[in-house]
């Protein structure tokens, strides 16, 4: 592990929760996590498929150096924003119409972190982990130097939020690539090339600022 030991928070304990919660706790980190029910309701499961992280009840995960939204996103405003002020925050969620409805606000005018990030309030939002399947985060995960290590795009209006990502998604296995700010996460959200594929952090370099060109000539 490259990064020190951080004490992470998952909010979501469906498909991309106990998968990264699960490479959390392969790479040394203290690993809680919670959803919107009691502690009690996820025990099993968390015991079952994150041997080594704490089912906790949702406020529990205050404190913790960097929490992980990973919630279907037609239920974001059921969150309880509460657990998520003045912390570090990672937005792992996508939109997708034929699952999460119609939803006017991410009409594409704007990255849906952004969307996020109002509702949200308080917190240091960074978009990551949206744009890597659930399936995928422990087999494509390679040790740093390894070659062609897989490379994950990392967008934040926070610098300092986004260097603490960017070592934890070191610590995962992936090669972290600066996006620029919240806005730039629209290269990389559904229906990308970079959403669609496997890219090492040249590849992704390159992509990025083809994909950026087109986001703010839209904007
Ligand atoms: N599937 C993928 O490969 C993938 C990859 C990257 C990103 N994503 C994105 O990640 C997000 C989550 O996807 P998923 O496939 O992990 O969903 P999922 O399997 O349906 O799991 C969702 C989890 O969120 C919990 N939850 C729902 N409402 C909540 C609330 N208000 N507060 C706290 N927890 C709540 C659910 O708990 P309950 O049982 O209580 O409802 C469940 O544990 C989506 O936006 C998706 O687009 C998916």
């Amino acid at each position: 592990m490259t990064a020190q030991p951080l004490t992470i928070g998952v909010l979501g304990a469906g498909r991309v929760g106990t998968a990264v919660a699960r490479q959390a706790v392969r790479a040394g980190h203290t690993v809680k996590i919670a959803t919107g029910r009691p502690a009690e309701d996820i025990r099993l499961l968390t015991e079952v498929i994150v041997p080594g992280a704490a089912a906790v009840d949702r406020q529990q995960l205050r404190g913790s150096d960097l929490l992980i939204v990973a919630v279907p996103l037609h239920k974001y405003r059921s969150i309880d924003t509460s657990v998520l002020q003045d912390h570090v925050v990672i937005d792992t969620m996508n939109y997708w119409a034929p699952v999460d409805g119609l939803m006017d606000e991410f009409d594409g005018s704007r990255s849906t972190s952004e969307v996020i990030a109002e509702f949200f309030g308080d917190v240091r939002l960074v978009k990551t982990l949206n744009h890597i399947g659930y399936g995928d985060l422990e087999v494509d995960s390679h040790p740093a130097g390894a070659p062609n290590r897989r490379a994950l795009g990392v967008a934040s209006d926070d610098a300092d939020a986004k260097e603490l990502v960017a070592g934890f998604i070191d610590s995962l296995g992936y090669d972290a690539v600066d996006a620029g700010p919240l806005a730039a996460g629209r290269a990389f959200e559904n229906g990308t090339e970079i959403f669609a594929g496997r890219h090492t952090a040249e590849q992704m370099r390159a992509l990025l600022a083809q994909e950026c060109e087109r986001v703010f000539a839209d904007a």
